[in-house]
């Protein structure tokens, strides 16, 4: 490959390397795989396969365009081009560097239901330690300390989703923003797909037939030409045992944010 003068790298077969047209933003754990592998069902999508940590890593964003174009999947010209990285969302320095390459950039933002997404982040965090033989304390004890939330748990953070939300909004408006409902995409995916491509202004394509649930997995899975293929063993893993009254007090935590979230985007989620 070759580098040309208007930031793409070209290849012999006519594909190129482009900078995305198109970021999934976030959230970690909202269903960002599930998204990414939906949307590339589509003929004019090019998705990067792995997390690319270009604007949140200053170890990656100090190696400059060149590096980030480097990442990207060769990609017929009229493809666009996208990545995702989950951290996105909630690194306050990212709408900015984001803003400078592309102002016109269209973001997705997938989001789920903010106490399912904190036991979703704790599980995540569980199985990376149990990989390093490390033990990780329990749910509970991290969730509550002196019978109060304890705020010090940065995954109830993540679940501010109006807090990060205002940081995006400061350099991009709400049209360029797509909130995709994770919980939704769980449940039926195909018209939550069929709103990503009408976001995007795709030729539609994406069919019901892309979709069919697997009863051993629990969820759906996809259908490309006739090669059916479910997500990873480590996406739709089962969540910790929650005691009831712990929960109901994660709801009331979320329940204001929850509303200032809404009010931000105009609409509102079917959260507990
Ligand atoms: P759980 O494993 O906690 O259920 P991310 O890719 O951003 O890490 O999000 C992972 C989540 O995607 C999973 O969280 C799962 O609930 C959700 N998901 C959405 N659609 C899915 C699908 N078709 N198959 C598997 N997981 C899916």
């Amino acid at each position: 490959s070759s580098p040309t003068d208007n930031g793409t790298t070209s290849h012999p077969n006519g594909t190129l390397q482009q900078l995305p047209q198109i970021i999934i933003i976030g959230v970690r754990k909202g269903g960002t795989r599930a998204l990414i592998e939906m949307l590339s069902l589509h003929s004019a999508v090019a998705a990067a396969q792995n997390e690319v940590h270009f604007f949140d890593w200053e170890s990656h964003f100090q190696k400059g365009f060149p590096w980030y174009l480097s990442q990207m999947p060769y990609a017929y010209p009229d493809q666009l081009t996208v990545e995702k990285t989950p951290a996105y969302f909630t690194s306050s320095k990212v709408p900015k560097r984001i803003h400078q390459m592309n102002p016109d950039i269209k973001l997705l933002l997938i989001l789920r239901d903010p106490t399912e997404r904190v036991l979703s982040d704790y599980t995540q965090v569980f199985y990376n330690r149990l990989q390093k033989h490390k033990r990780y304390q329990p749910i509970e004890s991290i969730l509550v300390k002196d019978g109060e939330i304890n705020l010090g748990y940065k995954a109830l953070n993540r679940s501010l989703y109006y807090v990060h939300m205002q940081n995006w909004l400061q350099y991009f408006p709400l049209e360029s923003i797509h909130v995709v409902d994770g919980d939704e995409l769980i449940r039926d995916p195909f018209p939550e797909m069929k709103k990503v491509e009408r976001f995007l202004k795709l030729e539609p394509q994406i069919n019901a037939s892309n979709f069919y649930f697997n009863k051993t997995k629990g969820f759906y899975c996809l259908r490309d030409h006739g090669r059916e293929r479910c997500l990873h063993d480590s996406k739709g893993r089962a969540h910790p045992h929650v005691a009831p009254a712990i929960l109901q007090k994660l709801y009331q935590f979320f329940h204001e944010p929850n509303k200032k979230f809404f009010e931000l985007v105009g609409r509102t989620f079917n959260w507990k």
